[in-house]
């Protein structure tokens, strides 16, 4: 049973890339328990079609998986067409699609780095900006934004991903400001280390997950549901005149794991 209000996002529409798996798969589903259809968008359609056909007989909401890939603005715009026509608006835009993997700066290739960046950074202002043209400038929305905490304290073996959320959560503020007018809600959520999901298969190896869990003040990972009910909120009206904002869901984690490193 969730906390928050069963038809707190009836009538709304929300378009989430990543959707198909780990933490952005629980804000479809947590989207579509509170009443809103959904599409998810990733490249890969098998497990798009997969995740779809689970969410639906889930939770009796429509959801529309659709294959795109964040980095091609041409893709993103036809994935937001279909979506506008399938599912007849868009109110909230989710951006979780990300890559990341564990790299010395000195070891990582330029187009490593590049590719991270083209991912979490390009791909996110390639659809808020195309959202933004094809229906949020007119009817105003919701962007919700999935950041990290990695650049707080500079964590190692993650300059890449490290910069492109640092990047990201520039862009959320920018645009709260510049799109705040067109009645256009842009903010972030920031996870620590969420549990079972492939961030972390990729992130904490060995025994860094057991480490990171031990340093955190509230003792334990998140789970996806701790994310999936902050972007419940953020979408709803509950947070009608939060904007702008990084909120940061990581149990306190960000504060006491700056001496840690997936190093060892
Ligand atoms: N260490 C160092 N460099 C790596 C790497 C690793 N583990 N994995 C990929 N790279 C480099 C590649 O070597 C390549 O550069 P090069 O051609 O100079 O060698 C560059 O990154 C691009 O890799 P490629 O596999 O061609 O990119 P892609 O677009 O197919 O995939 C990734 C993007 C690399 C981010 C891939 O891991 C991915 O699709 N991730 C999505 C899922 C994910 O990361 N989830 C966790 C989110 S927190
Ligand atoms: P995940 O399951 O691997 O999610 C990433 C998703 O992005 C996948 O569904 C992937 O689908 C999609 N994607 C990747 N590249 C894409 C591209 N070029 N175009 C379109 N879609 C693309 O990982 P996760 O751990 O749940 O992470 C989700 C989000 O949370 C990310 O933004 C991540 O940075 C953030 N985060 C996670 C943690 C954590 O502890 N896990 C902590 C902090 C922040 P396809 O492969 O089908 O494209």
């Amino acid at each position: 049973m969730g906390v928050f209000r069963e038809d707190a996002l009836q009538g709304k529409v929300a378009f989430v890339t990543g959707g198909g798996s780990g933490i952005c798969r629980g804000i479809a589903e947590a989207f579509m328990r509170h009443g809103a259809d959904t599409a998810i968008v990733g490249r890969k359609m098998e497990r798009l079609e997969q995740t779809a056909r689970e969410l639906s007989e889930a939770t009796g909401r429509r959801c529309l998986p659709v294959s795109a890939d964040v980095r091609e603005p041409e893709a993103v715009e036809a994935a937001l067409d279909t979506t506008l026509a399938e599912l007849g608006g868009i109110d909230v835009v989710v951006n979780g699609a990300a890559g990341n993997f564990l790299s010395p700066a000195a070891a990582l290739s330029y187009k490593g780095f590049r590719t991270v960046l083209e991912i979490d950074t390009l791909g996110t202002y390639n659809v808020s900006k195309a959202a933004f043209a094809k229906v949020l400038g007119r009817k105003g929305g919701a962007i919700i934004n999935i950041s990290a905490t990695l650049h707080y304290t500079g964590m190692a073996l993650q300059v890449h991903a490290g910069s492109a959320k640092a990047a990201n959560d520039a862009m959320t503020r920018h645009l709260a400001v510049e799109w705040g007018a067109a009645n256009i809600r842009v903010n972030a959520i920031a996870p620590g280390p969420i549990g079972d999901t492939e961030g972390m298969r990729r992130l904490a190896p060995g025994g860094f997950a057991e480490k990171l869990a031990k340093s955190v003040p509230l003792r334990r990972l998140g789970t996806i549901q701790d994310i999936a009910d902050a972007a419940v909120f953020l979408a709803s009206d509950a947070a009608s005149f939060v904007t702008g904002a990084i909120l940061v869901v990581d149990g306190g984690s960000w504060l006491t794991a700056g001496g840690l490193s997936p190093m060892g």
